[in-house]
């Protein structure tokens, strides 16, 4: 297994994202971590990372010694190659002219870490590699056993290397997409200069982690509440496999859900494979909760409340449990600690589990806080959930509600989940659903008018909303065919009574948000 030290930068977890893809265990550690924990983790190898600080001043954060006496290889990237060179004997200089952006950088000389690995050839027959640079300081003097292995105009030493010691030293950074080169330049250090096998599939995760949460509860019952969301449904189907019917699973309907959604969790974790499921009708309860309540924070809060005390009570109602599930991942964890320090231990402010049960006391077990989106996808999969809920586009915790403007009315949310449930089933139809990150409908409590056959409406606006993005937090609303729009806006209009208009929302992520709400 591989450690990430962390200096900071805003590229530490992708770091950590390519490792896990060249099949490879890693965690991400601050750069003070305490010396045993570092000891106690026993990497066969580290990355440093790149941060935003000057190796040049006095009290900047510092290799520590235990990562130089483990005697494993080490790859610097930016600021972690300017650290190695300044600890190591070498020179470092803050530089007037900044690198931003992309480079070329030729590769010179041979070295285990570049040698083979390159996007064009030049008349000189060296190796040229298109990357991304980001940085103010540079290494202006290699330390003693290190040999340049990459230059660019701005920088001759961007890259340094000790094939012997495997220690390595990289200004630009690898883990970004924009360095084309990059996935392969980490799977040569991590795979074949760290010498590891690549092991870290998902059947061994699974084994991996069923083992542990054996050893972990023992005995004990575990509560778990399912919201049918990825995260909560990969919980409870590798808690399932590890500890059968000690796992209890409380599923709430708050009426805020999609088409067929109740029942699709029921059918697929209760009857299907045999979890232990508590389903609790509460939409009742909900939308008494939620009359009368029109600002979207405001019914956020509602729904987030009701949630805990329905889940509460429920809970109260179950005897001999003594651990609490939550489906947190590995980017919860990064994110709740600030920076990637892997040391902080903080539960997700989910709202399914934003307060818990206080007076049960229960101990938390998250099987899934060392794993990435993609890893807990493939894992469902392997667990033998369906793919149309593990490939499923994220849900808003307050559900429907945030997706009727102003006040709830059951009867909207009738009519929204029948016009979304057409949007998405279309879009599957044309093979679209997978090509958007997230697609749904809103409902617009504003009457327009229209007219059909002969008769004036006066009546509710549907808008659509498909979106594409890698991370939510900037998105581009996504470009579906006109004729793809022009079919569901007739199917909704004839489909769903009370509906005259369908609007297409193509603002982007900024400045508007991808919910409505
Ligand atoms: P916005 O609307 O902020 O949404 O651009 C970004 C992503 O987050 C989802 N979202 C939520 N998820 N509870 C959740 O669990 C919430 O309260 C919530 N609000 C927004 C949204 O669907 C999108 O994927």
């Amino acid at each position: 297994k591989i450690l990430i030290l962390d200096f900071g930068s805003q590229y530490t977890q992708l770091v950590a994202r390519r490792v896990r893809e060249a099949d490879v265990y890693c965690e991400i550690y601050a750069w003070d971590a305490p010396e045993a924990a570092i000891r106690e983790f026993a990497p066969v190898g580290v990355i440093l990372s790149g941060g935003p600080e000057s190796v040049t001043i006095d009290d900047g954060p510092r290799i520590p010694p235990v990562v130089i006496e483990l005697s494993v290889p080490l790859l610097g990237i930016c600021y972690g190659m300017q650290a190695m060179a300044a600890q190591l004997g070498g020179g470092v200089e803050t530089s007037a002219q900044r690198e931003f952006g992309y480079a070329r950088v030729r590769a010179r000389g041979h070295s285990r870490l570049l040698t083979d690995i390159q996007d064009h050839i030049n008349e000189q027959g060296h190796g040229l590699l298109d990357v991304w640079m980001s940085h103010g300081d540079r290494v202006t003097r290699l330390p003693d056993g290190f040999k340049s292995i990459a230059e660019t105009d701005g920088a001759p030493l961007a890259g340094m290397a000790d094939d012997e010691r495997g220690y390595y030293g990289l200004q630009f950074h690898p883990e970004v997409t924009h360095t084309k080169q990059g996935s392969r330049i980490l799977e040569r250090f991590v795979r074949d200069i760290c010498a590891t096998t690549g092991t870290w599939r998902s059947a061994d995760i699974i084994a991996d982690q069923i083992e542990r949460v054996r050893a972990q509860v023992g005995e004990g019952r575990v509560l778990l509440g399912l919201s049918g969301g990825v995260d909560s449904s990969v919980t409870a189907a590798l808690l399932h496999e590890a500890i059968g019917d000690r796992l209890v699973c409380v599923f709430v309907d708050n009426g805020l859900l999609r088409l067929g959604e109740a029942d699709q969790v029921m059918a697929t974790f209760a009857q299907h494979m045999g979890v232990n499921v508590v389903a609790v009708n509460a939409e009742q309860r909900f939308l008494e909760r939620l009359a009368g309540v029109t600002d979207p924070e405001v019914k956020r809060k509602a729904i987030g409340n009701t949630f805990i005390d329905v889940f509460e009570e429920k809970a109260a109602e179950l005897e001999g449990i003594e651990w609490l599930a939550q489906g947190t991942i590995y980017p919860d964890v990064i994110e709740s600690a600030g920076a990637a320090t892997g040391k902080a231990h903080v539960i997700k402010s989910h709202h399914n589990v934003g307060g818990l049960p206080e007076a049960m006391k229960l101990k938390l077990v998250e099987p899934l806080r060392e794993l990435f989106k993609d890893e807990v996808r493939a894992i469902g999969l392997e667990l033998g959930l369906p793919r149309d809920m593990i490939m499923r586009h994220p849900f808003p915790g307050p559900g429907l509600g945030v997706r009727i403007l102003g006040e709830v009315h059951k009867a909207y949310a009738d009519k929204l989940r029948a016009a979304d449930a057409i949007f998405i089933q279309n879009l599957r139809d044309a093979d679209l659903y997978d090509q958007v990150s997230q697609a749904f409908a809103v409902y617009l409590p504003v009457a327009s008018v229209g007219v059909m056959g002969d008769g004036r409406r006066y009546e509710h606006v549907i808008a659509l909303r498909a979106v594409e993005t890698i991370d939510f937090m900037t998105a581009r609303w996504a470009h579906l065919p006109y004729d793809f729009l022009d079919d569901v806006s007739r199917r909704i209009i004839n489909g769903v009574d009370g509906i005259s208009r369908v609007v297409y929302d193509i603002s982007g992520k900024p400045p508007a948000t991808i919910e409505w709400e």
